[in-house]
């Protein structure tokens, strides 16, 4: 069977070569007589692999020094709690705890979990517009005691994208990355600390990201589990405990595939290209309709909706037809939503583009 042109918002589509690399190197990587998953985290091999990884993605980002990368378990999710547990602890934030932006979902999820373990203020939202828009920075308050503030680059359930790097002075800036994350160039010494989970442009589930200036570890709250405490981690080179290592490997074939693409810009130009004819054909036509302010239109998910939405099932079941596939938007906020990550190529969205016009020209 083809390949099919999956718009998941994640797990989401691997670049193909890198799936080939994967298979072939499946039963016996590099002559060792091992698969990647059989070999232990602590021997030699694998704490190359690992640190072959780090040294990838490092030279992706331009990684300043001072800055760390973890390899960690659980997702973001677990993030939306780790945070506050590492850098708002009463001992370093006193009661101030921390300041978020709410975009959308995705940092309503975050706001809700902090709210666990600390003081939260809204520095600002997007909720009196829908989340059809970032707050402009201007309007944000920020309090100078704030152990950090907050924000969701990307709101891959809204559609909604921070178009650049808010700049901060004093509070470290702290941000959920995980569906815009290497989909373009990012100024690592804006932020305190970013996470993402793999999933959506790094590889496949179990793995999650996170990039840390060195002096914010340390002052975990006491409660904080030892395998979720970043200064442990960082020690013990995210090895205090198993990591995935298998989402580790793919992680590592992933980076270099970018490299090889040609790194963080061209997967911007690419992002681009992909969404800009996507959001074309949209704006054209009464048919189909994108909410979301156009300075803050995510380039990763494309969300929209049928102006009809008695079409939804009809439109759903004619582009599996296409092998275009799970389109429908986030469960919560309905529509539909086209995820355009980095392993998505322009052709699958020349096919997609190709269908909607086409779909829209029968029913019209
Ligand atoms: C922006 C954002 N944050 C957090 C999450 C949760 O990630 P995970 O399921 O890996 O914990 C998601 C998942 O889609 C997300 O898009």
């Amino acid at each position: 069977m083809p390949r099919l042109f999956n718009f998941a918002a994640g797990p989401a589509m691997m670049p193909e070569p890198v799936l080939a690399r994967a298979r072939d190197e499946l039963l016996d990587w590099n002559g060792h007589g091992l698969s990647v998953m059989e070999m232990p985290f602590t021997g030699d091999v694998f704490k190359e692999i690992a640190s072959t990884a780090v040294s990838r993605l490092s030279a992706l980002l331009g990684l300043p020094p001072g800055y760390r990368v973890l390899f960690m378990h659980g997702g973001a999710m677990a993030q939306l709690a780790l945070v506050p547990l590492n850098l708002a602890a009463p001992e370093v934030a006193g009661d101030a705890g921390a300041d978020y932006v709410e975009s959308g979902y995705w940092s309503g999820r975050a706001i809700a979990e902090a709210r666990r373990y600390c003081r939260v203020e809204i520095a600002a939202s997007g909720e009196p517009g829908g989340f059809t828009h970032i707050p402009p920075q201007t309007e944000w308050c920020i309090r100078p005691e704030a152990a950090y503030c907050h924000i969701t680059t990307n709101e891959t359930a809204n559609g909604v994208q921070f178009p650049e790097t808010p700049k901060l002075d004093g509070v470290p800036l702290v941000a959920d990355m995980t569906s815009d994350f290497l989909t373009r160039p990012v100024d690592v010494s804006s932020y305190g600390l970013l996470y993402a989970s793999a999933q959506k442009n790094v590889g496949p589930s179990g793995l999650t990201i996170v990039i840390l200036r060195e002096e914010l570890g340390g002052h975990a709250h006491a409660l904080t589990p030892s395998v979720f405490d970043y200064s442990l981690q960082m020690r013990n080179d995210s090895r205090y405990n198993t990591p995935p290592t298998f989402s580790i490997y793919m992680a590592g074939l992933v980076f270099q595939w970018i490299e090889e693409e040609g790194g963080l810009a061209a997967m911007e130009r690419a992002s681009e290209a992909k969404s800009s004819k996507l959001y074309g054909l949209i704006d054209g036509s009464d048919f189909y309709c994108c909410p979301v302010a156009p300075e803050a239109r995510s380039r990763v998910n494309v969300c929209f909706k049928l102006a009809d939405e008695t079409l939804d099932d009809v439109f759903d079941k004619e582009a599996l037809e296409h092998g275009l596939i799970n389109l429908r938007g986030h469960p919560v906020l309905g529509g539909f939503r086209a995820s355009l990550y980095n392993a998505m190529s322009e052709h699958g969205v020349d096919v997609l583009v190709e269908f909607m016009a086409d779909f829209e020209s029968r029913h019209g």
